[in-house]
């Protein structure tokens, strides 16, 4: 069931935004979530099992359904003998947005109050984030803190390349994961792929980072970091796949081209390059409102959240074949170097 909700509706959603998160929390904290997700759950035996009040039980799931993430099945006057189910997937949603470990909760800590009441000054260009933040970062610590952050969010690309393991590496045997932030991403596809070698290519800064996730992670012997600046130098050679996972959507499009362009050159003929990210999407773009908000201040991110189409084209473009598109939480593009 997917409902669009009028302007005015989405409006009272959103003034009462903190209500609602409680709301969530409280049935995630007290259990109600696991009930109502395999459903169909009825009110009375949720009141009973709970050890709730029907009726307060009935006006709190009212909440719930007001949001679009429950089913209701209400037969007849007698309250208790109404039935629900959650949409799928809502119990993982609200782990990822309010659980330990949350993405949100990390964004939350970085400076965005500096432009909050202020909007309208920042899309003037009189008022940025000057303070606490910087793209690309430019301290260890803005590093470490904008890597971290990153390797939390990695989840679907994760997924993702675990799903195609077998397909991905099963041939490859060097990886140079470009802008491969403190090498999670590369961590994770080591570990199923027993015959790979993955260096993580990154600014210079990020070097001991990757070394504490390579330690971390057992792969001492086949994870490596190599430093340097894609805008500075040519990328190194000698891999016959490489990826861009979160990059090219830092920068214009001018820009990903230019990387794209140079990773035609670096990669060994009939090497696969593989691009993963947030391909545009109404779903994904509000999972992205943080960045898309915070980034309003910050001129140096262009913040381009592409259809996928963009890459595809692109990658034709430039001259690498058997483009294809794998499904996933995040999809992969993966395109070959003619040999
Ligand atoms: C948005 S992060 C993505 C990190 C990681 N791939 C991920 O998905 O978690 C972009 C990465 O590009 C790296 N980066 C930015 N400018 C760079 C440059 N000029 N040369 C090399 N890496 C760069 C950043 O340090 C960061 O690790």
């Amino acid at each position: 069931m997917t409902v669009t909700l009028s302007p005015r509706a989405l409006m009272s959603l959103l003034v009462n935004g903190p209500k609602a998160i409680d709301v969530l929390d409280t049935a995630s904290e007290m259990g109600l979530l696991d009930a109502l997700e395999p459903g169909p759950a009825r009110l009375d035996a949720m009141a009973a099992r709970f050890e709730v009040l029907p009726l307060r039980l009935y006006k709190f799931l009212d909440c719930v359904e007001s949001l679009g993430l429950l089913i209701r099945d209400e037969p007849d006057d007698d309250i208790g003998a109404t039935s629900y189910r959650a949409v799928p997937g809502l119990r993982d949603a609200v782990d990822a947005v309010l659980g330990p470990g949350a993405t949100e909760r990390d964004r939350d800590r970085y400076p965005w109050r500096q432009l909050h009441g202020r909007l309208a000054g920042s899309l003037r260009g009189d008022v940025s984030i000057d303070d606490g933040f910087a793209w690309p970062p430019k301290t260890a610590t803005q590093s470490a803190e904008f890597e971290r952050s990153m390797a939390l969010g990695l989840g679907p690309a994760i997924e993702t390349v675990r799903r195609h393991a077998s397909r991905l590496w099963s041939d490859r045997h060097r990886l140079l994961d470009v802008g491969g932030g403190d090498g999670t991403l590369a961590a994770h596809i080591l570990d199923s792929a027993p015959a790979l070698r993955a260096d993580v290519y990154n600014l210079p800064a990020v070097a001991p980072l990757v070394a504490a996730t390579r330690a971390n992670r057992g792969h001492r012997d086949r994870m490596g970091f190599v430093g340097g600046d894609f805008f500075a130098e040519a990328l190194p050679t000698g891999y016959d796949a490489l990826s861009f996972v979160r990059v090219l959507h830092d920068w214009p499009n001018a820009v990903a081209r230019q990387l794209v362009e140079q990773a035609y050159v670096a990669v060994e003929p009939g090497g696969l390059l593989l691009i993963c990210e947030e391909f545009r999407t109404p779903d994904r773009l509000a999972m992205q409102f943080f960045w898309s908000y915070f980034l309003i201040g910050v001129d140096s991110s262009v913040s381009r959240l592409r259809e996928v189409d963009f890459y595809t084209r692109l990658l034709t473009e430039v001259g690498f074949q058997h483009v294809s598109v794998l499904p996933g939480p995040w999809e992969l593009v993966t395109a070959y170097k003619p040999i």
